[in-house]
């Protein structure tokens, strides 16, 4: 007993009970890591997210419970306490627990509070870190957060509360690039914030929905005009806001090629996961084609 009080009770699990807290990636299989798969071959159960790679689990071995949590915007939700007691639970049967969540676990996505529930209950929590949204969307849609001559830092934060003073600042000294998760429903104050603190209506901006999915798209427009863009093609959550220089549409374009956007024709082809007839480029009407 005192050898156990000595671990500390972060080392006690019950049984060969376990969490395993893992970042599934943005959506699209193939930008879940290796670790984190190798993690989901182990489970027991697997305690899964709405925005998790869901399609992984139709490969898992059929003993495995899958428990689904899904916090749908604006409906039903389990609540945090009882996603933590499911997890301490199963883990307490003696049971690996994956608890599968949406880009990176510690990014917005309450992996801490997990880990510190677990903890207290006497359960050992291992982190696998996932590709966040917040990095790997605005890549996926060619936009680069930091650019060479362009910015060189990039300020994330959640949209819940609008702008925080640091993005505010961001924006009007055009210093950093701001990346905006859940920020979808609070956009018009986002944008209100900005230009009344003085930020260029000209800033370019953009939105990218479900990215890494099929049906990931991205609107651009510059920052004034950025509510009345989104209103008017629908822009829904999941997304990712940039503002920013880099979202300047063509930025890595070279001019041979820029030249062909002009007229309406394919912006640029590279490889990628999505599908041919996803990419969609709502600013310039151009499809942009993913080999
Ligand atoms: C609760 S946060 C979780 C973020 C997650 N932990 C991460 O690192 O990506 C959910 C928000 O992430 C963003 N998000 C997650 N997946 C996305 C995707 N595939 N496309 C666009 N936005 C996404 C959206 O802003 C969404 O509202």
């Amino acid at each position: 007993m005192s050898a156990l009080r000595a671990r500390g009770a972060a080392d006690v699990g019950t049984a060969s009970g376990r969490v395993i807290l893992v970042g599934g990636g943005p959506g699209a299989l193939d930008l879940l890591t290796l670790r984190a798969w190798r993690a989901l071959q182990t489970a027991d159960v697997v305690v899964v997210d709405r925005l998790a790679p869901t399609e992984v689990l139709d490969d898992l071995p059929p003993h495995v419970e899958v428990i689904d949590v899904g916090k749908v915007p604006g409906h039903h939700r389990v609540p945090q306490e009882e996603i933590n007691e499911i997890l301490l639970e199963q883990a307490r049967l003696g049971r690996v627990v994956v608890r599968l969540k949406g880009g990176d676990p510690f990014v917005f996505g309450r992996g801490g509070e997990e880990a510190i529930a677990c903890r207290e209950g006497g359960i050992v929590v291992e982190i696998i870190p996932g590709v966040s949204s917040a990095l790997s969307v605005p890549a996926l849609a060619d936009i680069p957060l930091t650019h060479r001559g362009t910015v060189a830092a990039f300020h994330v934060l959640s949209g819940h509360d609008g702008l925080d003073e640091a993005a505010v600042t961001c924006l009007k000294h055009r210093s950093a690039t701001v990346v905006i998760l859940m920020g979808v429903a609070m956009l018009e104050r986002i944008v209100d914030q900005a230009l009344a603190a003085g930020s260029d209506p000209a800033l370019p901006a953009a939105i990218v929905e479900n990215g890494s999915t099929p049906a990931q798209r991205v609107t651009r427009a510059p920052l004034g005009e950025l509510v009345a863009r989104a209103e008017q093609v629908g822009v829904r959550n999941p997304a990712v806001i940039v503002l920013g220089d880099v979202a300047a549409p063509g930025l890595l374009t070279p001019a041979s090629v820029g030249d062909q956007a002009v007229a309406g024709r394919p912006t640029r082809v590279r490889a990628g996961f999505v599908p041919e007839h996803a990419g969609h480029d709502v600013a310039s009407g151009a499809r942009v084609l993913l080999a």
